[in-house]
């Protein structure tokens, strides 16, 4: 039965073959995974890797953050691009000080009130850091899902509602197993399911994927705006 769900293909698939990213590793705090989080978002795992790193060694917690200016977060965020990025950083780190007592909150709708915090990061971090069951959706498991679930090639726009609702099918009630389950079908989207070169042969879910099981059929639907 387990091998006839998704999740039962994608978790052990996971556990098996997820790099060791250092957001993975076990006590990686959730002030960590926030900030891998939104630096992530624009910049690629191995540029992420060292600046992580010597972002939480200046600022190990958002209190740390907080008591140093904006411009300084936008000088060491430095090379990683969209600057924006470092000065939301700071905003949260300034309310999560205010409101939160210094303590990244774990509920998805205290995470989303805070500043620069969106759909993604919000439920990312919710779920990484904290294991709550809430459904991740990126560019990845959007894609991973208009395939083996719904037969096309990409994922078009994004439907936020739909999108969630999507995610939020195929995790399981478990949720340490809907934790493996959001990063497992992230990690499928990065390494396996590409968007210019799935390798099929490699991929957990070849034999239930709808896109495979019709041939692989063009992408024709609306293309995402520009
Ligand atoms: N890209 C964005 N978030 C990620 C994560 N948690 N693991 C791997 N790649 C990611």
């Amino acid at each position: 039965a387990a091998e006839s769900s998704p999740s039962g293909r994608v978790i052990p698939w996971f556990l098996a073959n997820a790099r060791p990213l250092p957001w993975r590793a076990p006590g990686f705090s959730p002030w960590g995974v926030l900030v891998s989080e939104i630096m992530l978002q624009q910049t690629p795992v191995a540029r992420v890797i060292p600046r992580l790193e010597q972002w939480l060694a200046r600022w190990p917690s958002p209190e740390a953050l907080a008591a140093d200016s904006p411009a300084e977060a936008v000088r060491a965020w430095d090379s990683l691009g969209y600057p924006r990025r470092a000065l939301n950083l700071h905003a949260a780190a300034v309310a999560i000080s205010e409101r939160h007592g210094g303590e990244v909150p774990s509920d998805v709708d205290a995470l989303l009130a805070l500043p620069g915090i969106g759909d993604y990061t919000a439920r990312a971090v919710a779920s990484f850091a904290f294991g709550v069951r809430a459904p991740v959706v990126d560019v990845n498991t959007r894609r991973v899902i208009a395939r083996a679930i719904h037969g096309r090639g990409a994922a078009g726009p994004a439907r936020t509602r739909a999108d969630l609702a999507d995610m939020e099918a195929l995790l399981p009630d478990d949720a340490a197993d809907a934790r493996l389950m959001n990063a497992g079908l992230m990690e499928l989207g990065q390494v396996v399911c590409d968007a210019r070169t799935p390798r099929c042969d490699a991929c957990p879910l070849a034999a239930l994927c709808a896109w495979r099981a019709a041939g692989y059929p063009d992408y024709d639907g609306p293309r995402a705006p520009r």
